[in-house]
């Protein structure tokens, strides 16, 4: 009987566990027998591990989270915590890992890859959905829908006060999530890492709306565009408008999973299955023009997937 291994690593995404569970209900009636290391590498470093079975994964597929915990590993990134990684795999007797994560984790399944020759099968799970080689991520939609609630409540309050409001969404480097979130939400103003923009820029636009008699203005704005308190603090200064700032952090991260997650976490769990199953090729599901796909790690980690600009060209011209 083969044995697989699961670990979910680096941040969390809402979607996470109903993948894990897709794996273990796919995999068993397929004779493999499945453990799961708990605390992404950190746990792989240290045998902590959990038998999973049919039953074990019952009850989770609304979960936010994830059951098997995650961390952050920096022993994992030396040449030292990959060997102590790859001896852990093989004395376990692990003939395929299934990793959970985001780049930096498939990078790391890459050199433990190469370290151990067991094959490894990266499964993309991000709310920044930041990864290449696939158009949607676990957890991204999930994470678009949590902001998209959240500003619909501080438009109400932006409306009566005539205020104009600054939402900073998660994106550390890219801004897939802010600009769907502002195309959604119907911003007047998106500011995303890949586009500069100059606040000269930002407060002309939000003047001449209030000019075209918008009482209120949202601006969503990724993390990763820079300093939002600076941000405010300008608007403030050179507009003389009364602004806000919501930062909404990690209940982004959170919740129970859209049923987009949940499909999406259900179809790349029982297609890292069937690539187990077909050879013992490392690689990266993902999902492109609706087709599932299967990339190889060195594309997934060498290369970065690209903003859709003219969605933002888009969202503007909808904001007249
Ligand atoms: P994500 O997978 O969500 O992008 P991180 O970038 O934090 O999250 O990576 C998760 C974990 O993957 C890290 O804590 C580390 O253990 C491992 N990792 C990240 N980058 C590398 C790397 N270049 N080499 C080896 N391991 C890495
Ligand atoms: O999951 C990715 C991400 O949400 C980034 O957008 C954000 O900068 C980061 O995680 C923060 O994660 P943590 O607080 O866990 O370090």
């Amino acid at each position: 009987m083969r044995k697989i291994g699961i670990v979910t690593s680096g941040g969390d995404a809402p979607g996470m566990n109903a993948a894990i569970r897709a794996v273990v209900r796919t995999a068993i009636p397929k004779k493999m027998e499945v453990i799961g290391f708990k605390r992404g590498y950190a746990g792989l470093l240290n045998n902590d591990i959990r038998h999973l079975g049919l039953r074990t994964v019952g009850g989770i597929i609304h979960l936010g989270g994830t059951i098997l915990r995650t961390e952050r590993c920096p022993e994992f990134k030396t040449d030292e915590g990959i060997a102590k990684a790859a001896e852990v795999l093989k004395e376990n007797d692990i003939s395929a890992l299934v990793v959970i994560g985001g780049d930096g984790s498939f990078k790391g399944a890459s050199k433990l890859r190469r370290a151990s020759g067991i094959q490894m099968i990266g499964i993309p799970a991000s709310i920044d959905n930041d990864i290449a080689g696939t158009d949607t991520t676990i957890g991204f939609d999930t994470a678009v829908n949590t902001a998209v609630q959240a500003i619909d409540k501080i438009r109400d309050t932006a409306m009566s006060h005539g205020r104009v409001f600054i939402v900073e969404v998660m994106g550390r480097r890219r801004g897939f999530l802010a600009l769907e979130v502002g195309l959604t939400v119907g911003a007047e103003v998106i500011l995303v890492p890949e586009v500069t923009r100059d606040i000269e820029d930002v407060c002309d636009t939000l003047i001449k709306s209030r000019k075209k008699e918008k009482e209120y203005s949202i601006i969503v704005v990724a993390e990763g565009f820079g300093d939002s308190s600076k941000l405010k603090n300008e608007i403030t200064k050179r507009t003389g408008f009364e602004v806000r700032l919501t930062i909404l952090g990690h209940i982004q991260r959170g919740g129970s999973p859209t049923a987009r997650s949940r499909l999406i976490a259900s179809l790349f769990g029982a297609y890292a299955v069937d690539k187990i199953v077909d050879s013992d090729r490392s690689g990266v599901v993902g999902l492109r023009d609706g087709k599932l796909v299967f990339n190889s790690l060195d594309y997934v980690t060498e290369n970065e997937k690209t903003l859709d600009t003219d969605l933002l060209r888009l969202a503007e011209e909808l904001a007249i």
